[in-house]
């Protein structure tokens, strides 16, 4: 399974002279801030830095993530190292066949004592979910998490109540091809703002995996291979602020909208990129530009975040499907084919 992934942030590059600069250049600090996110997960984590990236892009964005990938390559460990390194409240919840929606928001529950009914919240009210093995519970348990990952709140006896803020949902999944799973609904995976898989390790990475577990790592004793919360909310929000000052040139809007609407032409799909999409993929080539040090997005941002913020936004054709087409390969044909402003 071939990763179009985004690559580990390089230093600021110079600025084109045609999209110039704002003053707001990313402040250094902050930006050290969240990539210390990225050498806390490392101790824990060989490799899958296209994987990290992305997680680091998604909270800079607000946004849910659904992580990709087959059995045993660390989507779990990945998602619970990345919550230890936060100074946020993180829950975890196992998707089970038998998981109930009031498992997941909670419920009215009777208290004997004062004769009256009240709410126990679910652990939805956190700041970072790591919703595990979502793939593996019914439909009506799903839809209960992604109504709340939408509406970022939960109605219950038709009180609504307000999830915390912020509020970031992290799915991992088996592919949906795998025995007793039940596929998210196409119609509805929108809600994540990216969708990323997570590969086998290379053979060099994969040695690292064993030499560490062979040196006495214990995937289970996060606090005993070193790591730490270091990122605040405080941080998180600072960046969070300067990332929605990262400048977009008119062309570059144009070049995020024309890569959308060629994936609506596109003879392989049913179904292409909404405007919804369209917003995600500027929202995520912000972020990226932010962590590379810049204070403006270039098509190259865009180019690096189209994969996983675009793949599960497009519906393949069953006849293109049977050719082998994937929307790896259709995003790939629409990003040589979309031309690229200079
Ligand atoms: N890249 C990696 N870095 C460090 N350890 C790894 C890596 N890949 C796999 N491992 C080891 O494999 C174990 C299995 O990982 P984990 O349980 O997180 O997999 P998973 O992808 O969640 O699997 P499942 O789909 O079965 O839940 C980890 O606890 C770790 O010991
Ligand atoms: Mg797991």
């Amino acid at each position: 399974m071939s990763t179009p992934g985004v690559p580990r942030p390089t230093d600021p590059t110079t600025t084109p002279p045609e999209y110039g600069i704002s003053p707001a250049t990313p402040d250094p600090t902050l930006r050290a801030a969240l990539a210390g996110v990225r050498d806390e997960v490392a101790k824990a984590v060989v490799g899958q830095e296209a994987a990290v990236t992305s997680l680091l892009i998604a909270l800079l964005c607000r946004g849910h993530v659904l992580l990709e990938g087959v059995p045993g390559v660390a989507k779990t460990l990945l998602v619970r190292t990345l919550a230890a390194s936060l100074d946020l409240d993180t829950k975890r919840v196992q998707f089970t066949p038998d998981l109930m929606p009031g498992d997941i928001t909670g419920s009215l529950v009777y208290d004997a004592r004062t004769a009256e009914f009240s709410f126990r919240e679910g652990p939805v009210f956190t700041n970072l979910l790591l919703a595990d093995e979502i793939n593996r519970t019914p439909p009506k348990t799903q839809a209960s998490l992604l109504e709340a990952m939408e509406e970022r709140q939960v109605s219950v006896d038709g009180t609504p109540r307000p999830l915390p803020d912020p509020f970031i949902v992290i799915a991992t999944q088996n592919p949906v091809e795998y025995e007793g799973t039940y596929p998210l609904p196409e119609a509805q995976l929108d809600r994540f703002l990216l969708k990323v898989l997570l590969p086998l390790p290379e053979r060099e990475d994969e040695v690292e995996i064993l030499a560490r577990h062979a040196a006495g790592f214990d995937p289970r004793d996060l606090g005993a291979a070193g790591v730490q919360a270091t990122t605040t909310a405080a941080e998180l929000e600072k960046a969070r602020a300067e990332v929605a000052t990262v400048r977009v040139a008119p062309e570059v809007l144009g070049y995020v909208v024309d890569i959308c609407r060629a994936t609506r032409r596109s003879p392989s799909l049913s179904l292409g990129v909404s405007p919804r999409g369209a917003t995600a993929l500027l929202a995520t080539s912000r972020a990226w530009a932010w962590l590379c040090g810049r204070s403006f997005v270039t098509p190259d941002d865009v180019k690096a975040l189209a994969h996983p913020t675009l793949r599960h936004r497009v519906q393949l054709r069953p006849e293109a499907e049977l050719e082998g087409v994937t929307a790896e390969s259709v995003l790939a044909a629409v990003l040589a084919s979309v031309p690229v402003p200079r």
